[in-house]
């Protein structure tokens, strides 16, 4: 920074020349939208150059998975900028950084993955993945199978193909998409899309069975994958229904259809086991992973291979010659010297136990704290990922007015309790993703800030 920059010339200078992602760009550039300028962190706290703490109840973006200020990932990233910073990995060049991580993580996989192609972000993950998928199914004769399913309200990223997979109308506005061939199937939501009479059991197979219309309809020979988050994230922190994922997976095998599990939330221990195909008996065919494969203190994403997929990229390239898929930054030494640091935390902390166990105090006290207010419909979770849904009419679980805004003004509450939870951009709903290090004392500090937050914004309606 110039040193002629004061400090409080850092926020014009934010809102004259900063681009900053998911913001309204006009109202933050006229100063009426708050800015904050973010200085450090330790633990599950961060603080701004106000001085000003917060609890981080959402680790970033579900991604500092050990928490802020770990002086063993910085010094690792310190260590391996020194010795070799970067160099490519195209044409068999390779680190140790990468093999070791490479070899751990598919070690903890299992289902017979054995490769990861590296990228950034997990946008660029998915990208990689739709691209396997078609070129898979190029090599393998059958160049009609390219339509790859999501799901209303999914997440997958915000290029042009993975925005397209995201199910979510905020991304898709104005920017011309989704584009073909990507479909979205429903989303599996019991609590706002089950029927009366419904069971949890029966809403799962009515799930599949759209999935199976709509893959009939297409003709399942022009449908090349399914992708879904094990849980639903950014649409609103969704749990599958029980049943859910078994009922997919019997549709998808008998139609080939390839799975994809974006486990950019869910992997790295966050719904405690350490991966959620690992929770919900999922069997991909490719795993996307970024955020808590660093916990973000460098990016990094990949795509996990499984052998299927892998005897086909095989062929293509003794048909075709070197694969046309390559980052300059895949495999980069620095980030996976981070990964390894992160992961080695992970393990040694058991931070895994931590989302199952911490996790499940997390769910019970926000349910007895606010479950039953006027406001709360629904209070769901799983490991350290939680959702409070809210409600205008508790009976007929209505949403409650989008002008009352009720969702982001208890979310801006809580922030004047000191506690960051997000505000889902989808549905009328708070969601929780703390570090996997958050302790009981520190979500008791969470569910009580919820709680005041709640009433605050209630009395004042
Ligand atoms: C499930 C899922 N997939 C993909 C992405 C995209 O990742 P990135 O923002 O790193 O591109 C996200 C981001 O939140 C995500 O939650």
């Amino acid at each position: 920074m110039d040193e002629h920059v004061t400090a409080n010339d850092l926020e014009t200078l934010d809102r004259a020349h900063v681009f900053h992602p998911s913001t309204h760009l006009a109202q933050f550039a006229r100063g009426e939208a708050p800015s904050r300028i973010v200085t450090g962190g330790k633990g599950c706290t961060i603080v701004d150059r106000d001085g000003r703490k917060s609890l981080d109840a959402f680790a970033g973006l579900y991604c500092v998975n050990v928490g802020y200020g770990r002086q063993e990932i910085a010094d690792a990233i310190y260590a391996q900028a020194k010795e070799l910073a970067y160099f490519h990995a195209y044409a068999g060049h390779s680190n140790e950084q990468v093999i070791r991580l490479s070899s751990r993580i598919v070690d903890r996989v299992g289902l017979g993955m054995q490769r990861i192609y590296w990228g950034l972000s997990g946008s660029d993950a998915n990208e990689t993945n739709i691209k396997l998928v078609w070129y898979y199914n190029n090599v393998m004769g059958r160049p009609e199978k390219k339509k790859i399913i999501s799901r209303q309200r999914g997440y997958h990223g915000s290029g042009i193909m993975t925005g397209s997979l995201t199910g979510l109308a905020l991304f898709h506005n104005a920017f011309d998409l989704p584009r073909p061939p990507i479909l979205h199937t429903s989303c599996p939501h019991y609590w706002r899309y089950g029927q009366e009479g419904e069971s949890e059991a029966d809403f799962s197979k009515r799930m599949a069975a759209e999935l199976e219309e709509l893959i009939l309809a297409e003709g399942p020979e022009t449908v090349a994958a399914f992708i879904g988050e094990p849980v639903m994230g950014t649409g609103g922190i969704i749990p599958p229904p029980e049943g859910y994922w078994q009922e997919i997976q019997v549709v998808l095998k008998k139609y080939d259809i390839l799975l994809i599990a974006d486990e950019v939330v869910t992997g790295f221990g966050r719904t405690g086991e350490y991966f959620g195909s690992h929770t919900y008996g999922i069997e991909p065919d490719l795993i996307t992973i970024a955020k808590g494969v660093t916990s973000a203190y460098l990016p990094l994403s990949g795509v996990i291979v499984g052998e299927k997929v892998w005897q086909g990229l095989e062929k293509g390239t003794d048909d075709l010659g070197v694969i046309g898929h390559g980052w300059t930054y895949s495999a980069h030494p620095t980030c996976a010297a981070a990964a390894n640091a992160n992961l080695d935390i992970i393990d040694r902390e058991d931070l895994t136990a931590n989302a199952r166990e911490t996790g499940a105090y997390l769910l019970k006290s926000l349910q007895e704290a606010v479950g039953d207010h006027r406001l709360v419909g629904e209070v769901r979770g799983v490991g350290l990922m939680a959702a409070v849904e809210f409600v205008g009419d508790k009976e007929t679980k209505a949403a409650p007015e989008p002008a009352l805004k009720v969702g982001a003004r208890i979310s801006a509450a809580l922030l004047e309790e000191g506690v960051i939870a997000r505000a889902m951009p989808h549905s009328e709903c708070l969601g929780f993703s703390p570090p996997l290090v958050i302790t009981r004392d520190e979500v008791d500090q969470v569910v009580s800030a919820t709680k005041r937050a709640i009433e605050r914004v209630s009395e004042s309606l």
